[in-house]
């Protein structure tokens, strides 16, 4: 099978912030768009962070509701995680389940057969905290049982990483690493240790590393928008995801702009 996967596109109309370029989101993805119709995918994944949040929360909305509109429009199944800016922009489950088509943050689907695990991070209304980096343990549970009833293959998407990375040049995590993994990621990774995972994917950290932690392999994606070298131009950067048999496949591509 065959994967087109961007990430962390943090749209945001008006926002003047110099790192996420964020006037190239809608560009970019209309590129992405070009280059899917020139090879046939059977699934295309963004990891997260298709907004950039202006903690305003009808602007927001309005964000959220033209960016999630916009990406349906990819010829194959398009799969949204939610990420942390995502989640900002939204107060309730309800809005979770208006505005991006889900009800929980965690759940999974067979694709060609594989299975797809996406592990999300969720809004918690008990105290009215929003919430962006916390896997639930209800979520733990889930993961235990889905996997347990799964005979396929597993591919894992998340928006933040399952390991803490070192974060040494990291633009944004670099003084706060912490912030760059998801919190419960050991218990999340010795319930995976135990299934035939190919490859877990995620996006969050703005930048592409490919990395083997106990015998997982992580691949994080960078963001689409990021000002990466600091030249005002976007990082642009895609996977092509290959997977055949047990074989995975990734192409790390970026995508060439005009001026
Ligand atoms: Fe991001
Ligand atoms: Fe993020």
């Amino acid at each position: 099978m065959k994967i087109l996967m961007y990430s962390d596109v943090h749209y945001a109309p008006g926002s003047r912030d110099s790192r996420k370029l964020t006037a190239y989101a809608l560009p970019l993805i209309d590129r992405l768009k070009e280059i899917e119709k020139e090879k046939t995918y059977d699934l295309v994944v963004n990891l997260g962070d298709l907004v950039e949040d202006f903690g305003d929360h009808e602007r927001d909305l309005k964000n959220v509701r033209f960016i999630y509109d916009y990406v349906k429009t990819f010829k194959a199944k398009h799969v949204s995680l939610l990420g942390n800016h995502d989640i900002k922009c939204l107060f309730t489950r309800q809005e979770m389940l208006e505005y991006c088509g889900n009800d929980k943050a965690s759940y999974s689907f067979d694709c060609c057969g594989y299975h797809f695990v996406v592990l999300g991070t969720f809004i918690y209304e008990g105290d009215k905290v929003v919430r962006t980096q916390y896997v639930s343990d209800d979520d733990l549970v889930w993961l235990k049982n889905d996997l347990a009833d799964n005979k396929l293959p597993v591919i894992v998407l998340t928006h933040y990483g399952l390991f803490p990375e070192d974060m040494t040049g990291s633009y944004w995590f670099a003084s706060n690493p912490i912030k760059a993994y998801m919190m419960k990621y050991d218990e999340v990774r010795d319930v995976l240790k135990n299934h035939h995972v190919l490859a877990c994917f995620n996006g969050h950290q703005h930048w592409t590393r490919v990395n083997e932690v106990e015998g997982l392999p992580f691949y994080t994606c960078g963001s689409l928008t990021e000002n990466i070298n600091g030249d005002g131009k976007p990082d642009a950067v895609y996977f092509e995801v290959d997977i055949n048999d047990d074989k995975v496949d990734i192409v790390i591509k970026n995508i060439r702009m005009e001026g």
